[in-house]
């Protein structure tokens, strides 16, 4: 927790609890030690994509699926969300779990390095979540904004990092590089011209950026 932990626990207590599809997928990712996105960092995500209703969401870390399902509730009519995700078996997870979920037609699951597959993109999203690979989200950066809509979102999860991001002393050593490119990161969509970013202490550190020009 980065903020009070009361202060976690209450607003967690504020959340109404998933249910279906996405009441096991937590389950099994609690169970099974696969880390997802937190609930009060979900229900932030889930806000924002609903205000602002997407036609097309570009995801980085599909995991077992629950996050790429919870946008995929939140699309215009006929939209999608493209998800990234490097690990085999558990894409193979995620596929299953899209199916079950019944949003198969609004999910495309796409096997790969975020980095390798950004550069290969070449679409327009007016949502952009990244949740894979933190340290690597400085070297994210000019294919996101290249691809996000003029007013599109650019969400990034985990940005502050246990606080370590915010307090030297809380890094560890094998650390040290993720921080420094997730500072690096924070400085440049915070002073990018192109963007406007708000960094909040929910859950890991959510940092919220709509592209300008
Ligand atoms: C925090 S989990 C994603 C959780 C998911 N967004 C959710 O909340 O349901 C991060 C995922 O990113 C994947 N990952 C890590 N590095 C990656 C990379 N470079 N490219 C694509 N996926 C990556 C991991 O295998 C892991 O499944």
């Amino acid at each position: 927790m980065i903020c009070f932990d009361y202060i976690a626990e209450y607003i967690r207590n504020t959340i109404k609890a998933d249910d279906g599809i996405l009441l096991e997928l937590r389950e099994f990712a609690a169970s099974n030690g696969i880390p997802i996105i937190r609930p009060e960092t979900a229900k932030l995500v889930y806000v924002l994509a609903l205000a602002t209703r997407p036609y097309r969401i570009l995801e980085t870390g599909t995991a077992i699926g629950y996050s790429s399902i919870l946008l995929a509730r939140t699309l215009r009519d006929g939209g999608i969300v493209d998800t990234i995700e490097s690990d085999d078996k558990m894409l193979e997870m995620a596929r299953h779990n899209i199916k079950m979920s019944g949003c198969q037609d609004k999910i495309n699951s796409i096997a790969g390095d975020t980095a390798e597959v950004l550069r290969c993109l070449d679409k327009k999203y007016d949502f952009i979540l990244l949740d894979a690979a933190k340290g690597q989200y400085i070297e994210l950066l000019p294919d996101c904004i290249r691809m996000l809509n003029t007013g599109g979102l650019l969400v990034s999860d985990n940005v502050l990092f246990k606080g370590m991001v915010a307090n030297d002393k809380l890094v560890a050593r094998r650390k040290r590089t993720i921080v420094k490119n997730l500072r690096e990161y924070l400085g440049n969509i915070c002073n990018n011209p192109a963007l406007e970013t708000s960094i909040l202490p929910v859950g890991d550190g959510l940092a919220v950026s709509v592209k300008m020009l």
